[in-house]
């Protein structure tokens, strides 16, 4: 869950390489470092600490260095510090390394090495890297151009575990060499230049043009070329994947966070994902995946896997693909269900939603269904990410770059693909009528504007901000998918304002968490579904009657009882208000986090991409 970033040009390497770590903070913020090559060998900046800290180690101006390579941490093996950031150098200091993954046999490696007369200065499972690099290119009597890549190559081969690695040496200053296997890593090149990341936007302002390196594939980088080699050091050619996304959809755009923009954002990029998936008149489009009705008949479960945000995503596809095809579903966090031994075969089709494609355990439990004999399919929102090449299916999202640590805009987003792949399922099948598929496609069309108007009045959600967020606790309650909306609200609440939440299905409030309503606490009731309206009632009337401070989000007329304050959202299909009903919650949370001062894009401990398990 680290960040790398990589130059090789002709203009300085070491401000390209720093603003691109800024690009990946996300990723991973409690150490930074990088290296370059000067002009007597690898000189290396690093310490822990945010990725502005860079530029104020000393001689980190005097870098004239036109390779380079950076990395910003996220902790795994051995604490921040300055020892354990990257990059690491072998002891000879001949090769520098940067890793984003984890290798989970390094205890070994690190004691072969040492039988070897290799000696550690970290505690960092990377250092074995360099090292082993430095052992096997002085075991190579063949000193030849690729002797580098050889040495690396044969490092991977003892590694076991997840890796995108860049290493770079004196002794080759023409190149750097790339590799990665379950760790994401692209190759954006331009004329005369090229950059490696750890994701797109991060090299989004120099170039369109990438390559999105396949597992265990190599290449070696020069400034005007590029060779790539498969896992056996077999050359091939590799064709260039053309990026649409706007470098400016990557920076603020005059919003204080990236997760206030990503929260504007959402009507565009739900316009975006319905792209031309349908219009009224017509079927549903999905020429990327080729079920059949033999084959949708023949399904006797669909199995929504995924984790945190994507997964309560999970949960609003389960309710509307039963009510619209009659199939039913379960959903899962993917982290349970890749050591469960889950009951699945081929009458199983798997679904697994993942904003960033890079999941681990995402992408576990999908080999596992694989290995099952399941039918796999994948809704994310990264072109070319790792979940993408293990899938029979990938559909995407459209959200664009969401950077903002907090899932907000590829949470409303999958939701919508979601429900118009279950409208297709329906049509194939014939299980729900014609006219209300089409009653629900309008409806999804009146979607963006109606968050627009959601997000034009905000004045009450910051003003309930102002006055809770000084709160220890506080709950969330709703039934049915408004349910499924609290569990998203109050994860939100959680990962941005520290503030300890939970999430209840109303219904069960009086066996149990009702013990825990007392005077002043907070409650926060969703209330959208019409032939739940009395019953949510009765439930809130039940809490405020304890003294509990409430907020409700609605789009139902409600009885006269007095709720601290009120948002209401506009009407829709009950399928789709969780669509509408997350945004003040989203917008909540984030005044809520402002309010205390917190840092909202990057919240403590946790990192954007979850590639460790
Ligand atoms: C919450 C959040 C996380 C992610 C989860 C899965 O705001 O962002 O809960 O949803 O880590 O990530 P992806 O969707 O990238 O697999």
């Amino acid at each position: 869950m680290c960040g790398i970033i990589g130059y090789i040009g002709e203009k300085k390497a070491s401000p390209i390489l720093i603003n691109g770590l800024l690009c990946l903070e996300y990723r991973g913020y409690d150490s930074a470092g990088i290296a370059t090559l000067e002009k007597d060998g690898i000189t290396v900046k690093k310490d822990k600490g945010r990725v502005k800290n860079l530029y104020n180690l000393e001689g980190i101006d005097s870098l004239e260095g036109t390779v380079g390579i950076a990395h910003t941490r996220w902790a795994t093996h051995g604490k921040p510090s300055m020892e354990n950031a990257h990059p690491h150098l072998d002891n000879s200091s001949t090769f520098a390394v940067v890793h984003n993954g984890i290798i989970e046999n390094y205890s070994e490696l690190r004691d072969f090495l040492t039988e070897k007369g290799y000696h550690f200065l970290s505690q960092t499972d990377t250092e074995v890297i360099p090292n082993l690099i430095h052992y096997y290119f002085s075991q190579d009597s063949k000193k030849d151009d690729d002797q580098l890549l050889r040495a690396v190559k044969s490092t991977c081969d003892d590694l076991k575990g997840s890796y995108a690695i860049e290493v770079i040496s004196p002794l080759f200053p023409d190149r750097i060499i790339v590799v990665r296997k379950d760790s994401p890593l692209v190759i954006g090149t331009c004329k005369k230049e090229n950059h490696i990341a750890s994701d797109i936007p991060a090299v989004l302002a120099f170039t369109k043009n990438f390559y999105l390196l396949n597992d265990q594939e190599y290449a070696v980088v020069y400034k005007n070329r590029i060779r790539f080699f498969d896992a056996s050091l077999v050359e091939h050619t590799k064709a260039i994947n053309n990026i649409e996304w706007d470098a400016a959809a990557a920076e603020k755009d005059g919003f204080e966070d990236y997760m206030l923009k990503e929260i504007y954002e959402q009507p565009n990029a739900i316009r975006e994902t319905i792209g031309s998936r349908f219009r009224l008149g017509e079927k549903c489009s999905f020429d990327d995946i080729n079920l059949t009705k033999e084959y949708l008949s023949s399904l006797d479960k669909i199995y929504f896997v995924a984790c945190g945000t994507a997964m309560h995503a999970g949960l609003i596809a389960k309710n509307v693909v039963e009510k619209l095809c009659r199939i039913p579903c379960e959903v899962e966090v993917a982290s349970e269900f890749r050591y469960r031994d889950p009951i699945i075969d081929e009458k199983t089709l798997c679904i697994f939603i993942s904003q960033s494609g890079e999941t681990a355990d995402t992408i576990a439990a999908l080999k596992l269904a694989k290995q099952k004999g399941c039918k796999t399919l994948t809704i994310t929102n990264v072109i070319g990410s790792s979940i993408t090449r293990e899938a029979d299916y990938t559909i995407y999202t459209h959200a664009g770059p969401e950077i903002a640590v907090a899932s907000t805009k590829a949470y409303t987003s999958q939701i919508v693909l979601l429900i118009i792949l279950a409208m297709h399922f329906a049509e194939i099948l014939n299980s729900y009528p014609e006219e209300k598929i089409e009653k629900l496609k309008a409806d999804i069309l009146d979607i963006p504007s109606k968050i627009e108007t959601i997000l034009d009045n905000v004045d009450e959600i910051k003003a309930f901000a102002k006055k809770v967020y000084t709160q220890k606790d506080m709950f969330f309650l709703g039934r049915g998918m408004d349910y499924a909306v609290s569990m998203e609200g109050s994860l939100k609440l959680k990962e941005i304002s520290y503030i300890h939440s939970e999430a209840y299905a109303a219904g069960e409030l009086k066996h149990g968490p009702i013990a825990l309503i007392e005077n002043g606490v907070t409650v926060i009731g969703v209330i959208t579904d019409p032939k739940l309206v009395e019953k949510s009632i009765s439930n809130m009337q039940e809490i405020i009657t304890r003294g509990a401070y409430t907020l409700v989000v609605t789009n139902q007329v409600l009885p006269n009882v007095h709720f601290n304050s009120v948002i209401n959202i506009p009407e829709t299909d009950p399928l789709l208000s969780s669509l509408l009903s997350i945004v003040p919650l989203q917008c909540l949370s984030y005044y809520i986090s402002k309010n205390k001062g917190l840092d909202v894009d990057k919240p403590r401990n946790l990192a954007k991409s979850v590639t460790v398990e």
